[in-house]
């Protein structure tokens, strides 16, 4: 058994390990310093694509034009937009098939001399994911989960609101998703909002990229749904004043049906287990954060159920 755990986790984080950047606050520090605030002084007026209104896709109110990335959707270059809860951006520069920086960066529609471009003609520009992954959210307040925007800046800007007492899907990406990478979330504290929570935070509270707890998921060609939770790294960095901090909510993931699932329900709850503690199953360390894993295969669903502690 704990063979196959290992063997397990290992699958797992072979398909993860191209999603979860060593550190996304670096990713984000070198980002800023490529592009400085300031760049869009010297945008052409007129040259730049403007947020489409019916394509399905989410405008969101925390960035600039609406685009999950910072600033214009400019001509000659790929736009980042969310996708509503469950869904995955269709549209990609197909040229790139490799995690290499900075084709990784070419998420979304084409902007061609103030043009949107669909780049992927066959798909369109949000399509459904596996929809073998759920959030259960059991907390009094609602929940934010916030997905990273890959290809992209891998800003965890795309919302996924969850209400006290609802369940919600997550993106679940198949291989056909863009270099097969996984879905990742960051969790944030029950009350805080999306529009609070999916932007780059502060060290004044444990939002957004400082939020306690991370979450991926991804599934193969064979129907196996991959899932991990785990403390989020940045949470324990030097730099960070959380890292005492026990957070007052806890996950939980589990598989809807145990006769699908590979490895045992999992549990983060600061207050029973500690802190950078799991309770069981297929876990590990990685950043040294901990996480755990499990799978659920047959396209059985895989459940993350949210609580106060
Ligand atoms: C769980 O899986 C078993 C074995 O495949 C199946 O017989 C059963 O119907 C499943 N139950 C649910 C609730 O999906």
């Amino acid at each position: 058994m704990s063979l196959l755990k290992t063997l397990t986790a290992t699958a797992f984080l072979l398909a993860m390990s191209s999603a979860i950047p060593v550190s996304l606050q670096h990713v984000h520090h070198e980002h800023e310093q490529d592009a400085p605030h300031g760049h869009h002084d010297h945008e052409k007026r007129g040259n730049t694509c403007s947020f489409p209104s019916d394509e399905g896709i989410v405008k969101l109110s925390t960035t600039h034009d609406g685009w999950a990335q910072d600033g214009a959707c400019e001509s000659g270059k790929f736009c980042q937009y969310a996708c509503p809860p469950g869904k995955l951006m269709g549209q990609w520069n197909p040229k790139v098939t490799s995690y290499t920086y900075p084709g990784s960066q070419d998420g979304g529609v084409y902007c061609n001399d103030g043009e949107l471009e669909k780049k992927i003609k066959d798909n369109d520009y949000c399509y459904d994911g596996k929809g073998t992954a759920e959030v259960n959210n059991k907390a009094d307040g609602s929940v934010a989960f916030c997905q990273t925007v890959l290809p992209g800046s891998e800003s965890m800007l795309i919302p996924t609101e969850v209400g006290s007492g609802s369940t919600q899907t997550l993106a679940v990406p198949g291989t056909d998703y863009w270099d097969s990478t996984a879905s990742h979330y960051y969790i944030n504290p029950p009350g805080v909002s999306a529009d609070e929570g999916c932007v780059w935070g502060s060290t004044s509270n444990p939002y957004g990229n400082w939020a306690p707890y991370v979450a991926g998921f991804n599934m193969d060609d064979d129907g196996k749904t991959y899932g991990k939770i785990g403390w989020n790294p940045v949470y324990f960095e030097d730099s960070s004043p959380f890292s005492g901090d026990k957070p007052k909510f806890g996950i939980k993931m589990s598989c809807k049906n145990d006769s699908k699932c590979s490895g045992d329900s999992c549990e983060i709850n600061p207050k029973d287990i500690g802190l950078n503690k799991v309770s069981n199953g297929a876990n590990g360390k990685s950043d040294g954060a901990s996480y755990c894993v499990l799978t659920a295969s047959d396209s059985s669903d895989i459940v993350i159920e949210v609580f106060d502690t």
